[in-house]
């Protein structure tokens, strides 16, 4: 067990058995959808039970941080009366039980509590910890042991977990490396996607799934020198293009919580950091989930020199966008005076506790506050089937490192094989540090499992050699490592010399890595490299199981010992999926997440580093090396060896320029030509040669396991698109720039296969002129193969489409100017009329961003607009058609521009309109965007997200934006539209357009 005591609240809790039913909850759930929902619970709220909800406690003395001064009886109080949102560490269903009861026997609104766990690897059945599950890339796997491990938690009444664990890290000193994925963003990404839907799968209310949680929120990873809750000083670069797509990713899956995290990052607290929480999470992203903080980090932003008293902290933090206080005691102290202070808004108060109340509507709470504390449940998981899931995903997570002379697989003239080393029969360490409830000591230990699994006639004798950890192992204390006592040194020995084959495992206890698990050496600690010695002198046959959970110094290793297989902390099938490996039962296919340096001095050591100015000289010393060691890794990121060997053919490139509009693919053949059926994880690697800020020498852009017969040759192909190429570059936004690339394939970061070619966009403008105009508007250059304006009087063709405007066309009113399309409005007789161009027919499109620069003329009345429509009204009508207005100003409400769409479901309804005031608005150019997706529209102005429409549910009522659509420039201006009042001369009638991008 992680924690020294289990849990149980029944100290102090009411004891009872209570059935809840949805009249239990003051709150009824007949409210159509969950923002009503929500908006009709925030109603009923006071000031101090709103404040309630964004507090989280410890459950009692299972700590996981710093104890808060808070004892257990005015804990129960503040229960009852409401004050508090969530709990934490609250395990088994009776002790969820009993605090829900608190709340919904006792609290004026009962509203339920969340019960939030570090599950971190599986709850009772223990997985891989995350680096090692990484290393099986295998997305399906980590996706089944999240949902197993939301299983177990749920069946125990937790319905909330404190992972993924997706901060990128790049430095084995760190002892939470082994939490997360490893160095790289796009593979931290994948995962962290894979992890919500298991975790979450797509129906929260599902009582067999929990809400995950993205953390920690961001930068933690890069603590410098590798210590702990260490200051990051990382620029505005290295955030957006590593440490945020994880984080993205997981707010795209729908991630119900994100955590934020201890450290700062670039002198602000991340905790306390708006731009990271209130801007690019909430805004950029549009997430409307909550985030919590880390244990006590509000508080601890008094250490860090941030905030003057707890007080302070939590107006910082709360005015920064962190929702939920776990365990620090600032918001509950101080958010109610705050508020009435005037420090903190109820405006935000009211959007942080939405966010809570929208994720336990979205667990089904409401409806059922107990949902998760079902006994039933949990008689009847099938703990056997999750095993066998366990030992699977573990085969696929160990790396072999090193095979030389095939000592692997064990062959069968081997009759005698000694164990040795600490960790070989040591049941606890595979269990990891985050080993939430799993059993001390229930992993199958290396020895069990070759005992389990080897045939009879072959001998095992067992040594261990010496002691690694000693004294007292658990999650919060020190660990004492021996470095003395080698008295076991000679029964290993005598062991070693008799055997044919000596299998060692050594590595790191399970409490050298994880939270607070930093250290400067990485190498076998205590007396275990002089073990792994003096047991290779005698005996060279030795083949070295790694059980570790960062990367190891194992230079002598990697240059003596001839076998070594990285088989990481495996969890509870731990021995029986290493001897599934070792006797060749499974085919070693895991490939390494991290790069294994040659010296711990190396570190931050990752594949994807850039070039610097000096990238190599072998003849001089001034360039970016060092003097002692070399540059790169001993193993590689994406290093990984199996039973078989295979080859990869050249690289054929389907075409040397690629463009926006058209992906080229890359093939090649790949071979397996040893003796054994084996997978391959293929992985492609991009480098952007020339670019607005430097970029890594390599990027890992996807991935494929390949699983080949011996002798049998498969092409595989890897599309290579536009998208893939996007940076967060110069201009501070995501976009690909042209030029030169080159691809590289291979089985490894180092040992690739290349090719070479050029991304081609047209500059800034390119494709939308390409598309839309002739170069640059010179001259007539309004590209008529793709737009048309139709001449003569009335209304012909787009009458009647959104405004009921007379239209005069003719090239008087629709003309190219000064490289601007100029769209003029004149008055004929009593009404006004507008010039209006479409692409209908000639250039249509679907799913794409739109970009158009665009100066609109002032006055009131005149309405121009850039829209689009369906390419299917006249056959459905309108708005069955849908429009998308990417801007339309309505000129008689000044300096406000709306974004609007018009579906059946919503036409004319106002929450499809959203109207932001721009400054300036008709006094320069403006840039208006818009963004389509299956799943969302999403419009900007100047760079500013303004509105996103994504309907829950799709259809063509809701979401008739599947299928292609064209556009409209128009000034529109119907005689009446402007009112009596207006006066005409102020128009100036003249809409300008600068360009038209549109791009996938
Ligand atoms: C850790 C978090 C964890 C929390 C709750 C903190 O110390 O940094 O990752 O979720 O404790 O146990």
């Amino acid at each position: 067990m992680k924690k020294m005591k289990k849990l149980n609240l029944l100290g102090f809790f009411l004891l009872g058995c209570f059935i809840a039913t949805a009249q239990d909850s003051a709150i009824k759930s007949s409210v159509r959808n969950v923002e009503t929902k929500v908006d009709s619970v925030l109603a009923l709220m006071t000031i101090e039970e709103k404040v309630g909800q964004l507090v989280q406690y410890n459950g009692s003395w299972d700590l996981t941080g710093p104890a808060s001064e808070m004892n257990n009886k005015q804990k129960e109080e503040n229960l009852k009366a409401g004050k508090v949102g969530a709990m934490l560490n609250v395990l088994s269903v009776e002790a969820t039980r009993e605090a829900q009861k608190l709340v919904m026997e006792n609290s004026r609104l009962k509203i339920p509590l969340m019960f939030g766990y570090d599950v971190i690897h599986g709850y009772t059945t223990i997985f891989p910890v995350p680096l090692a599950e990484t290393a099986s890339w295998d997305l399906e796997a980590m996706e089944r042991t999240a949902q197993i491990a939301a299983l177990e938690s749920a069946a125990n009444g937790v319905n909330w977990t404190f992972s993924p664990m997706i901060d990128v890290s790049r430095d084995a000193r760190w002892g939470r490396i082994m939490e997360g994925s490893g160095e790289d963003p796009y593979l931290t990404s994948k995962v962290a996607v894979a992890k919500v839907k298991g975790y979450q799968s797509d129906d929260l209310s599902n009582p067999q799934s929990i809400a995950a949680t993205a953390k920690h929120f961001a930068g933690y990873g890069f603590g410098e020198a590798g210590r702990d809750y260490n200051t990051v000083h990382i620029g505005e670069n290295e955030l957006h293009n590593t440490i945020l797509p994880p984080f993205e990713a997981a707010a795209k899956a729908g991630v119900a919580t994100f955590m934020n995290a201890f450290n700062d990052l670039d002198g602000i607290p991340a905790t306390g950091h708006k731009t990271l929480q209130r801007d690019i999470l909430k805004k950029d992203w549009d997430w409307d989930g909550f985030v919590v903080s880390d244990w006590g980090s509000i508080p601890e932003m008094i250490a860090h020199g941030f905030a003057k008293d707890k007080k302070e902290a939590a107006k910082i933090a709360l005015n920064a966008g962190s929702d939920m206080d776990m365990e620090g005691g600032a918001y509950e102290s101080s958010l109610v005076s705050l508020v009435e202070e005037r420090e903190v808004s109820e405006d935000y108060i009211d959007d942080a506790v939405r966010r809570v109340l929208r994720v336990k509507f979205k667990l089904g709470l409401f409806d059922n506050p107990y949902l998760y504390s079902n006994a039933k449940l949990l008689e009847e998981i099938s703990f056997e089937e999750h095993k066998n899931v366990a030992r699977d995903v573990a085969r696929k997570s160990i790396v072999l490192l090193k095979n030389e002379g095939e000592l692997l697989p064990i062959k069968e003239s081997v009759k005698k094989i000694a164990v040795i080393g600490p960790l070989a029969d040591d049941n606890d360490t595979p269990i990891g540090n985050w080993r939430a409830q799993g059993e001390s000591n229930s992993a199958v230990s290396l020895l069990e499992g070759l005992q389990n699994n080897l045939s009879e006639n072959i001998k095992i004798t067992y040594a261990k050699g010496a002691d690694l950890g000693i004294g007292e192992r658990s999650f919060l204390m020190p660990l004492e490592i021996n470095k003395t006592d080698t008295s076991g040194f000679e029964e290993a020995i005598n062991t070693a010399s008799e055997a044919d084959l000596v299998i060692m495992a050594l590595g790191e206890d399970a409490f050298q890595t994880g939270e607070g698990r930093s250290q400067v050496n990485i190498g076998l600690a205590g007396v275990q490299q002089e073990l792994l010695e003096e047991i290779y002198e005698v005996n060279q046959n030795v083949v070295l199981v790694l059980i570790n959970g960062r990367p190891l110094e194992i230079t002598w290793a990697s240059e003596n010992i001839p076998a070594i297989v990285e088989a990481w902390q495996l969890g509870s099938e731990s021995g029986n999926a290493i001897a599934d490996v070792l006797l060749g039962d499974y085919n070693p296919s895991g490939k390494l997440p991290v790069s294994f340096p040659r010296a711990v001095g190396q570190e931050p050591l990752y594949y994807n580093q850039k070039s610097t100015g000096r990238p190599s000289n072998p003849i001089h010393v001034t360039y970016s090396g060092y003097t002692d060691e070399k540059n790169d890794a001993l193993f590689p990121f994406g290093f990984g060896l199996s039973y078989t060997t295979f080859e990869y053919g050249d690289l054929t490139i389907s075409d040397e320029e690629l463009t926006p509009e058209k992906p080229i693919e890359v093939s090649f053949n790949l071979s397996n030509t040893g003796k054994r059926e084996g997978k391959e994880i293929v992985q492609l690697y991009i480098r952007d040669f020339v670019a607005s800020t430097t970029r890594p020498v390599k990027e890992l852009k996807g991935f494929e396991a390949v699983t080949l017969a011996p002798g049998e040759t498969k092409t595989v192909t890897f599309e290579i698109n536009e998208p893939m190429l996007r940076f967060y570059g110069a201009n501070k936004t995501w976009e690909s720039e042209s030029g030169e690339f080159e691809v590289f394939i291979g089985g490894n970061s180092r040992d690739l296969k290349k090719a070479s070619f050029n991304l081609k966009k047209l500059g800034l403008k390119a494709s939308a002129q390409e598309l839309i105009w002739k170069e640059d508007f010179e001259g007539d250059s309004l590209n008529m193969e793709n737009w048309s304006y139709e001449t003569g009087d009335g209304c012909p063709d787009l009458c009647g489409w959104g405004n009921n405007e007379r239209q005069i066309y003719s090239e008087d009113y629709v003309e190219v100017k000064d490289g601007k399309l100029v769209i003029t409005a004149d008055k004929v007789g009593d009404a006004y009329y507008s010039g209006k161009v479409n692409t209908k027919d000639k250039f249509e499109f679907q799913y794409g961003t739109v970009e158009v620069r665009a100066k609109l003329p002032d006055g009131h009345g005149l309405w121009p607009a850039i829209w689009m429509l369906g390419d299917n009204i006249n056959e459905v009508g309108w708005p069955a058609s849908g429009e998308i207005d990417i801007m339309e100003f309505v000129g008689r409400q000044p300096d406000t521009i709306h974004n609007a769409l018009h579906t059946p479901a919503s036409h004319g309804d106002t929450e499809n309109i959203k109207t932001t005031p721009v400054k300036n608005a008709t006094s320069g150019f403006h840039v208006f965007k818009m963004n389509w997706t299956e799943d969302a529209i999403t419009f900007y102005i100047d760079g500013e997200k303004t509105y996103t429409f994504s309907p829950l549910e799709k259809n063509e009522e809701t979401y008739p934006y599947h299928h292609p659509f064209y556009f409209l420039l128009n000034l529109a201006v119907g005689g009446n539209f402007g009112g009596p009042e207006v006066d005409d001369s102020i128009f100036p009638k003249q809409f300008l357009i600068d360009y038209v991008k549109v791009y996938k």
